[in-house]
């Protein structure tokens, strides 16, 4: 089987579903989707995927016929999964409500079937029992690989040979990491595209499907008070940081093969950079936009280790309470190298961003948990009220902030006359807090992007001309990082960070927000 016959829909056994013979009217079948989460036993399944897809029940956003299939190699029998999923699954969208009945309609429709990653054999069993729930109808199928990245390529091999949709389509939603490298992730594009076309890989980065993510396209494009603003003319940098307030707890493993440039700054924190400095999409189609975020993204200068700064989390005691160093995880060697904390300036080389520093920031064990767009604008040119600010114009120069999380938010921070009969001048904000403005619960964006997988709508995942551009611009600095074995900046669990990332903006004459 190839990509070609997957998409044409032909696989396995090749029976058609709602044929209609030559004097009857066609029938119309109705088409129903089967969700195979495949690592159904594992953290980001029970955390992440399952309660999405129940919110999305609950929402009624999920079509009228679908089925659950979790897929591991974990022995459980269907009652034990739905308990095992059961814990998770919260009434989070109407908390007054008791939304009992409704969890045990959508656990009804959730089965499990064991098997390996690696076995034709157990994706054919598994595509039987998914026929027998699909039996009457179109059949749909969506594949969600929640599994560690060494068994993406095996697990679409076994699925789209043996258990890939006979009349409807196949989609396969894969998670992150796309590989470790330019290589490594060309490579991975390569084997997955031996089984599947482009079209039926959702390469999911679940920032995208962040609610304050997808308005930034909103803000600039559909209000006439931005986008004029938006660019070298007006904007001085532009600031992008994450930072957690825990350290790797628990996923020790996975990211000391990764460490935080590839975790957040490669996927995350770039991708937000590309919505930012986009150009203006042809339409809202996700081929118009995904052209032009690849073009932004081929924009950029690579980024060079004197750009660069990294830092790894050190004990530190605190009262009575004492916070582990990243290295007294036991899954992490004591020797470990890996950045859990960068810094970075990135600079995109074309008309509208030349000379503007991106900075990014990301780092665990911090001192709090938050995610934000931070963009500070010029000095006012002959500031008039240079006397009520003194020489620090850096103090009175306007910033807007788009907090992504937590306590979403955008506000534009201002100089305001503080009332009175004097001329004091304060910094005020005019601020649009969204918990304040809206009522309803913001969804979660595995939500937003499972329904979009569902639906066909690819806006929001990534294509692999944007992937591989993505690498290129980190690819040589990871590299040098590790041939040089470049030491990390300890910093204490739960401090700011390391200092070197004040030097790091200084030398771009910025501050961080
Ligand atoms: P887990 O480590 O929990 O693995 C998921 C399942 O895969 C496990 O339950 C296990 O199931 C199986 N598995 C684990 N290790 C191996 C192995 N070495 N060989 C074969 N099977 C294995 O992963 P997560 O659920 O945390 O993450 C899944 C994917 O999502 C990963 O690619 C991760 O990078 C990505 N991700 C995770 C996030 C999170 O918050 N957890 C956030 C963003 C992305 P069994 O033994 O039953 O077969
Ligand atoms: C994941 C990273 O992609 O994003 C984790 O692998 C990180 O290390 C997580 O904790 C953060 O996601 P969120 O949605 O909790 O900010």
């Amino acid at each position: 089987l190839n990509a070609v016959s997957l998409q044409n829909g032909s696989s396995p056994g090749n029976e058609t579903v709602g044929e209609s013979s030559f004097y009857s009217k066609p029938e119309k079948v109705e088409p129903t989707i089967s969700i195979t989460v495949v690592g159904a036993s594992g953290d980001l399944a029970k955390k992440k995927i399952f309660p999405a897809l129940f919110a999305l029940f609950y929402e009624a956003c999920l079509p009228k016929h679908f089925t659950i299939f979790g897929y591991a190699r974990s022995k459980m029998s269907d009652e034990e999964l739905r308990n095992m999923i059961s814990r998770t699954l919260t009434c989070r969208i109407d908390k007054r409500e008791n939304c009992g009945d409704k969890m045990d309609e959508f656990l009804q429709r959730c089965f499990y079937h064991a098997g390996q990653y690696t076995s034709e054999e157990d994706f054919l069993e598994l595509h039987r029992k998914l026929k027998e729930k699909e039996i009457g109808r179109l059949p749909n199928r969506l594949f969600y690989l929640s599994i560690p990245p060494n068994i993406f390529v095996d697990v679409v091999r076994c699925a789209s040979r043996r258990a890939s949709s006979e009349s409807g389509w196949t989609r396969v939603i894969v998670e992150k990491p796309f590989g470790r490298d330019s290589e490594s992730s060309g490579e991975l594009t390569r084997c997955l595209k031996q089984y599947l076309t482009e079209d039926q890989i959702f390469r999911i980065d679940h920032y995208l499907g962040k609610e304050l993510v997808e308005n930034l396209s909103v803000l600039r494009f559909s209000n006439l008070v931005f986008e004029p603003l938006w660019s070298r003319n007006c904007i001085r940098n532009v600031q992008l940081i994450f930072s957690e307030d825990f350290g790797t707890e628990g996923r020790g493993g996975y990211f000391d093969n990764y460490g935080i440039i590839r975790d957040i700054m490669q996927n995350h924190l770039l991708q937000i950079l590309a919505l930012f400095a986009m150009e203006t999409p042809v339409t809202l189609e996700a081929e118009d936009i995904r052209n032009e975020k690849v073009k932004v993204l081929r924009s950029m200068r690579q980024l060079v280790l004197d750009d660069v700064i990294v830092g790894q989390y050190k004990g530190h005691t605190k009262g009575a309470k004492s916070y582990p160093a990243y290295i007294d995880d036991p899954t992490v060697p004591k020797d470990s190298l890996t950045p859990t904390f960068a810094a970075a300036a990135l600079f995109i080389d074309n008309a509208r961003w030349d000379g503007v520093p991106f900075l990014m920031k990301a780092g665990k064990a911090l001192h709090t948990k938050r995610a934000e767009i931070r963009v500070q604008f010029r000095h006012v040119p002959g500031n008039l009220y240079k006397r009520n600010f003194g020489t620090d114009l850096d103090k009175a120069t306007n910033e807007l902030v788009l907090r992504v999380q937590p306590d979403e938010a955008i506000y534009l921070k201002i100089n305001n006359k503080v009332p009175g009969l004097g001329m004091r001048l304060d910094r005020s904000d005019l601020n649009l807090l969204y918990k304040a403005r809206y009522t309803k619960e913001i969804p979660d964006a595995y939500e937003r992007l499972l329904l979009d997988a569902i639906e066909g709508e690819r806006r929001l995942f990534i294509r692999s001309d944007e992937l591989d551009a993505a690498w290129k611009l980190f690819t040589p600095v990871l590299t040098e990082l590790e041939e040089k074995k470049i030491a990390p900046e300890l910093y204490p669990y739960g401090s700011r960070g390391p200092i070197g990332a004040h030097y790091l903006a200084a030398k771009h004459n910025v501050r961080w927000g």
